[in-house]
């Protein structure tokens, strides 16, 4: 079985000496500064096709045999990447079919990157055959670390084949038309189909008001995309089957349900360029870290973090500079969320093309004194100290469930409100978590609840089959389970349970749902908690956007809404079942209120913290390996910021550690705390 066997932790960066092949002594000073940074991976031939294969079937590899052994005389090692990220113009030319056609069906032009068809049957000969040439070559040059198929998969064709394959997912799935018409509900609006040539893609020329048809185009568009990436494995996979396989993923950025990635994988990866300075730092940092948690999660181990921007971005609305000391502090938090890698996009600033001005660890002048390159060589020196920590791992016990479907189906809604966002609603709670320092493991709804104290579902609108009798079992053994507004609405085919909401939860929750009030900007209401319920001693809190009526059948009301037409009626509430307890937050809370929601429930729910006190911008991660935990403590924050931690001592400089710590402001610090028992 293949698995990620790097020494140590991977430091290094997207390197395209393909762009320099006609300047040795560029390619002989990348070396030596690759050294200096402390680099001791690249990833290599990401987007190399057209100088693998200049021609069709003609195939050139002297160039990247020189880089590859280049790079292993000087100890740096190499993740391979496939080239089927962006085409040769000769392939463009002489197979236009391959080019991707638009909702609109309109087909493009050569051109770009990402810009084929997952289906065509040319593209995936070629791929394979590109790939399979690339492996029979290089898969064990001893350089080679690992296999990095394609590049940032993403995206989607309208084209008659795609339409074909699609329409044979279709059958695949319903069998039947009828089974079809029934799950998509084509009574109305005179939409039954009586042939399967009926179907086509959803367009904003066509079909765009059938919910259920755009979640299952979607799902189809994962499918074929991990097909083609399934093909690129196996292309790959024989030459060499203990080469780790990872593909760069590039979290909620993408319609592709990654979870059904995993078993591709050996190793997951994530791509991230967190707009630093847009805002509140604090806040940019939850939402980077809700990705790394949701990569990590992709196979509940460490995961690699192949690209982030040693500087600037340039396809951000502005293109700022990482601020001194933010790049140490985003490597840290990195490892902090148990990424084996940091790695860069890129190592030298490309002098013409789309991203000659992207941040580059060596930027045009070549240069090793600069502020950046010096950044990137004390990271990497600090990462090199910190190898023991390879693949030690998290141990959440909480999770929050965002699932793609889930995320689909409430897109595909028309109404019943503009603004509706499972995303920042998954957020608002990760960062309530986050802000108590408890590690947290985003899953999707078919990821195993067994190891978690408390599980956040919020906004689960769509439960897909099976979800419902997993969450009643994990409450029925003792777990902590939040749901939220607007959730266990529809069924995997997003129909509306003839039960109303919340479907096959009411008994779990304890609760029925009878209406759902929209609230315009203005509006707001209060929720006020019931000085002897289990959230007594609460603050009344505002609450805005919606609020549901809420019948509560076995489960005690914590807090009631203060005014309109349900003044008095519940709008939290807790149901205990089995041994457990199944809470419902009928509206949406500010932050504040949120924090202090969950402060009650993780104490309740008995998770241990590993830190107090926390600073606004203080985060606290854990990993932990062989009896040692490791515990990190970062500041997002402008000033110092304080943490309260058991004894420990300070990993980097041995020096006996605990009780309050101060984090000086934009970095982070790591402790190591030994002879702990295992989930204590
Ligand atoms: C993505 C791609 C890279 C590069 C960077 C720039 O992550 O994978 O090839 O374009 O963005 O930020
Ligand atoms: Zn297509």
């Amino acid at each position: 079985m293949a698995g990620w066997q790097f020494p140590g932790i991977a430091h290094g960066a997207d390197y395209y000496p393909e762009q320099w092949l006609d300047r040795p002594e560029i390619l002989e000073a990348d070396l030596e500064m690759m050294v200096k940074a402390r680099v001791n991976l690249v990833t290599l031939g990401v987007f190399a096709w057209a100088m693998e294969e200049p021609e069709e079937g003609v195939f050139r590899f002297d160039w990247l045999r020189e880089r590859l052994d280049a790079l292993h005389a000087r100890g740096i090692r190499v993740l391979l990447a496939t080239p089927s990220g962006a085409r040769p113009n000769w392939l463009a030319e002489k197979y236009p079919e391959v080019q991707r056609v638009g909702e609109d069906r309109r087909r493009n032009l050569p051109g770009m990157r990402m810009n084929h068809c997952y289906t065509s049957p040319v593209y995936r000969r070629l791929t394979q055959r590109i790939d399979t040439e690339l492996a029979r070559r290089f898969a064990r040059h001893p350089a080679v670390v690992g296999w990095h198929i394609s590049n940032e998969y993403h995206g989607e064709c309208h084209c008659p084949l795609c339409q074909e394959a699609f329409r044979g997912w279709l059958q695949r799935r319903y069998g039947t038309l009828e089974r079809l018409n029934a799950a998509w509900w084509t009574g109305f609006w005179s939409k039954h189909y009586t042939d399967w040539r009926q179907i086509a893609s959803p367009s904003s020329l066509g079909e765009r008001a059938l919910p259920a048809l755009r979640v299952d185009w979607l799902r189809f568009v994962t499918d074929q995309t991990r097909d083609f990436m399934s093909m690129e494995v196996e292309a790959v996979r024989p030459f060499n089957p203990v080469l780790p396989v990872t593909t760069n993923m590039i979290g909620r950025l993408i319609e592709i349900d990654t979870p059904r990635f995993r078993d591709l994988l050996d190793v997951a990866a994530l791509d991230i360029y967190p707009e630093w300075g847009s805002g509140d730092d604090a806040a940019v940092a939850d939402a980077a870290a809700m990705e790394h948690d949701l990569t990590r999660c992709l196979l509940d181990k460490p995961y690699l973090l192949l690209e982030t921007t040693p500087s600037m971005t340039n396809w951000q609305a502005v293109g700022q500079p990482k601020r001194p000391g933010m790049h140490m502090l985003c490597a840290m938090q990195a490892i902090a969320h148990g990424a084996d890698a940091f790695m860069m996009f890129q190592w030298r600033k490309a002098r013409g093309g789309f991203e000659k001005f992207h941040g580059a660890v060596v930027s045009h002048d070549g240069r090793d004194d600069t502020r950046v390159f010096r950044e990137v060589a004390e990271t990497g020196a600090r990462l090199a100290r910190l190898g023991e920590l390879k693949g030690s791992v998290t141990h959440a016990q909480a999770a929050l469930i965002f699932d793609w479907n889930n995320r689909w189906a409430i897109g595909a809604c028309k109404g019943p409100r503009e603004g509706i966002d499972p995303d920042g609603e998954a957020l608002a709670h990760y960062r309530a978590l986050a802000a108590l320092g408890i590690d947290v493991d985003v899953i999707d709804s078919e990821h195993g609840l067994d190891d978690y104290r408390l599980v956040c579902a919020p906004m689960l609108y769509m439960l897909k089959s099976g979800v419902a009798e997993r969450l009643e079992r994990f409450v029925c053994g003792g777990g902590t389970l939040l749901m939220t507004c607007f959730s266990a609405l529809t069924d995997e085919s997003d129909l509306c349970f003839d039960t109303g909401a919340p479907g096959p939860l009411r008994k779990l929750l304890g609760l029925r749902v009878e209406e759902l009030d929209t609230l315009y900007p203005h509006q707001r209401n209060r929720v006020r908690f019931a000085p002897d319920g289990p959230l007594g001693g609460m603050e009344a809190a505002e609450c805005d956007f919606w609020c549901e009526i809420l019948h509560a059948e076995t489960a005690e009301t914590a807090a009631v809404y203060e005014s309109d037409y349900y003044r008095g009626m519940p709008a939290v509430t807790r149901n205990r079942f089995g041994d457990g307890e199944a809470w419902y937050l009928g509206t949406r809370l500010g932050l504040d209120a949120l924090r202090k929601v969950h402060a009650s429930l993780s104490a309740r729910a008995g998770i241990a913290l590993q830190a107090s006190g926390l600073s606004k911008g203080v985060r606290v991660h854990c990993r932990e390996k062989d009896g040692v935990r490791y515990l990190f403590l970062l500041n997002f924050g402008d000033e110092p910021g304080n943490a309260t931690i058991p004894p420990c001592v300070n990993l980097e400089t041995g020096q006996p550690a605990g009780g309050m710590m101060v984090v000086p402001a934009r970095q982070a610090l790591v402790f190591r705390q030994a002879a702990f028992h295992a989930r204590d």
